[in-house]
């Protein structure tokens, strides 16, 4: 592992380019639950029918789609994005906790997506996860030494004696009293409880162990401690992890490489530093800019992002960040000039909005001060403000979304593209169509 003062070749000190070297590969993972409500709640009716049932609507939560990654042998890849993104999902599908709705999962060769019984149950000793919240992935009536041996027991690993005992090294290793064996955990602190999950993740000798948030509940200054005892267990052990986080600071401390999900889809993964450093994707560039800076000269935050996520349930078409995109691409049958497109963009969203007082506002000189576009455009543009200034905003909205937002590469093709990393040699994969000509 490095940190931010590694040199950018530490990945390929790891020898994570070595092919032979991938632990797990996924591929076009997706992950759909089905959230009809009660065994009627998703039937539909035909009005025009006879019978009253004509067929069942499924409302599926399209929670993680068609993510494919490597994770090499001894890297830590950080998994990063805002909240219900589906992190936690492609984590528990990966370790098979969940059924993958697609996708092939192989781990060290073997497909774990077709795996299931004793032999599913085999392999899971080899990869443990680590949950957020250290106080409830601990039973309170449990002493911790048991606790540690459990999934030793149940994977017949030694005789009791020898899990006791191997239960008090690991202890001792992920820095607690080994003589504390018969505590509880609520005599315990958040950074000590997370030790012990810890302790027994490594009990069962895993070779993989993915981290869900496992510092976020805790305060600052204890994660910065258990980040550091992680990375002395990864190094002592052997250990590989997919550690994930919603936190770039955390990210950036312990990641070799860095995987960026947005609504249930990848959308950017590079070495750590290229990622930090030259990232190339419109929403990592924002994350990253939400990131505070410590300057007080720089009070704006540059490139916020605008707007919720989007339903899962009903993603947008091609790439799934459009509806928040700051750089959406202009549709290749106008032609338009940048500031005549930032201007139909900015009208489009206003007009969504309804975000200014119609009688009050010229709209050429609000949103096209630089020129309303010529051509085709430019009647597009002019019919919607006929219809804001007759009050229609709905269907103003409705045509610049179906003329312009809809008609760009960005609604109609999904993205997907690799780009030639400034920093490092190891791959820069990119889902936006800026890079369609790279
Ligand atoms: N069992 C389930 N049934 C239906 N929908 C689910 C289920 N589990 C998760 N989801 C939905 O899938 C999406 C992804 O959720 P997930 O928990 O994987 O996100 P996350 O990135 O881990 O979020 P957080 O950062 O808050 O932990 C969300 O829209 C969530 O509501
Ligand atoms: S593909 Fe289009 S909408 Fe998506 S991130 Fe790139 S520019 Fe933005
Ligand atoms: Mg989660």
């Amino acid at each position: 592992m490095s940190d931010a003062a590694t040199p950018p070749d530490s990945a390929t000190d790891l020898g994570v380019e070595d092919e032979d070297e991938t632990l797990l590969r996924v591929e076009g993972v997706t992950k759909h639950f089905d959230n009809s409500r009660g065994i009627l709640g998703g039937l539909t009716v035909d009005p025009n029918g006879d019978g009253p049932v004509v067929g069942f609507d499924k409302e599926m939560v399209r929670a993680v789609e068609d993510v494919s990654f490597e994770v090499r042998r001894g890297e830590t890849l950080g998994l990063v994005g805002e909240s219900g993104c589906g992190k936690s999902t492609l984590a528990r599908t990966i370790l098979r906790l969940l059924k993958p709705t697609a996708g092939r999962i192989e781990f060290k060769g073997e497909d774990l997506a077709e795996m299931s019984g004793e032999r599913l149950r085999s392999r899971r000793s080899d990869m443990q996860m680590i949950f957020q919240d250290p106080q409830s992935s601990l039973d309170p009536r449990m002493e911790v030494g048991r606790i540690v041996e459990e999934p030793m027991q149940a994977h017949g690993m030694l005789d009791s004696e020898g899990r006791e005992e191997r239960a008090r090294e690991l202890l001792e290793k992920v820095g607690l009293d080994p003589q504390h064996y018969n505590r509880y955990p609520h005599e315990f602190s958040g950074g000590q409880r997370q030790r012990i999950n810890l302790a027994r993740a490594l009990s069962v000798n895993p070779d993989f162990i993915v981290c869900d948030e496992p510092v976020s509940a805790l305060d600052v200054s204890i994660q910065a401690q258990v980040l550091n005892t992680m990375r002395r267990l990864q190094d002592e052990f052997g250990l590989t992890y997919l550690f994930i986080a919603h936190d770039l600071s955390v990210i950036r401390h312990i990641s070799d490489r860095v995987a960026v999900m947005y609504l249930g889809q990848l959308v950017e993964l590079a070495d750590k530093e290229e990622l930090f450093e030259n990232p190339q994707h419109p929403y990592t560039q924002a994350l990253l800019d939400s990131i505070p800076v410590p300057d007080p000269r720089k009070t704006e935050t540059r490139g916020a992002l605008e707007g919720d996520v989007p339903s899962p349930i009903d993603p947008p078409s091609g790439c799934r960040f459009r509806t928040r995109c700051p750089k959406l691409i202009a549709p290749a049958e106008y032609d338009m000039s940048d500031e005549e497109w930032a201007g139909v963009r900015r009208f489009t969203r206003a007009v969504k909005r309804r975000s200014f007082e119609r009688e009050e506002t010229d709209l050429r000189q609000e949103f096209f001060a630089e020129g309303v576009p010529g051509g085709e455009a430019g009647d597009i543009v002019s019919a919607a403000i006929e219809s804001v200034e007759t009050g229609e905003w709905s269907a103003a909205a409705d045509l610049l979304q179906s003329s312009f937002a809809e008609q760009s590469i960005c609604a109609r093709e999904e993205p997907d593209y690799e780009v030639d990393p400034e920093y490092g040699t190891n791959r820069h994969y990119a889902a936006c169509h800026l890079h369609r000509e790279s």
